[in-house]
């Protein structure tokens, strides 16, 4: 693809997100909504090089998915680099934007340090629980990930709403085009805290499932994505969500 498809809706860059954010805006976007490459998968580098096709699928999972880049980082410069990029959302972000920002269970302390070492406030843990995680033979089933709530101060309600803190909702293999594709039902859900009409950034774009939610809620939206594959996934799945929802185009 080329480097930057421009949708009615919003952009999408392949790039590296470090790279392409430093070129945005100061206070450009009302929010920071992302699910970055975790670097899960166990304590020591090694564990962490293994592909994350067999870090993050259960065994046995016969779809083969494009590879997901950038998940190999040991534990110090995960946090060094999540901070590095999540000092050009602060800069990016306007006063009051909402930051929500994915993490399993492993990497949250990282990223809630991550999260306030750039410059935002922490606000708490939204729980995403998937019914269909893999059950642990004679341990607790991990069967939540994580997503870490900041705001660039001052903090702002921009709905009336009570929201839960705690979200159902399934994987469903079907709708997946990403090795960790989050369901578009939940990113919905995630969106009712930005202002309507807003700007959301996620520079980790993957299969454009931010983008789907924004296109769904009437919101507008810059990403970007490393993977010329997986930033090609996500430009179809953008001009196909244009067209079956014309009436949001902003
Ligand atoms: C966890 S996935 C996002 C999945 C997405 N939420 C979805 O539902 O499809 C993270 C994505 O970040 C991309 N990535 C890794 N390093 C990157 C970088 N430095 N800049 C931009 N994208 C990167 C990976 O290729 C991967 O597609």
């Amino acid at each position: 693809m080329d480097r930057k498809k421009v949708f009615d809706n919003g952009i999408l860059c392949n790039g590296d997100a470090l790279a392409v954010l430093r070129d945005l805006p100061d206070a450009s976007v009302d929010a920071v909504l992302t699910d970055p490459p975790y670097s899960s998968g166990g304590l020591h580098a090694g564990a962490r090089r293994v592909d994350p096709a067999q870090k993050y699928q259960q065994t046995g999972t016969k779809r083969v998915y494009p590879p997901m880049l950038g998940d190999c980082k040991d534990q110090r410069s995960f946090t060094m680099w999540a901070t590095l990029w999540l000092s050009e959302c602060w800069r990016l972000a306007k006063p009051g934007a909402p930051v929500l920002v994915f993490s399993d269970w492993r990497q949250l302390p990282a990223m809630t340090d991550a999260v306030q070492a750039a410059g935002f406030e922490w606000r708490g843990i939204v729980v995403w629980h998937k019914p269909s995680a893999r059950p642990m033979l004679g341990w607790f089933r991990r069967d939540a990930e994580f997503v870490v709530h900041a705001v660039k101060t001052p903090a702002q309600a921009f709905s009336r709403r009570c929201f839960p803190g705690v979200f159902n909702h399934r994987v469903v293999a079907a709708d997946k085009v990403h090795l960790t594709g989050k369901p578009l039902p939940l990113l919905v859900d995630l969106l009712g805290v930005v202002p309507e009409g807003g700007t959301v950034l996620d520079p980790f774009m993957g299969g454009g499932t931010t983008a789907l939610a924004c296109i769904e809620t009437g919101r507008r939206f810059v990403g970007v994505e490393l993977s010329a594959d997986y930033a090609e996934l996500a430009s179809k799945r953008i001009r196909q969500a244009e067209i079956s929802a014309p009436s949001n185009t902003l």
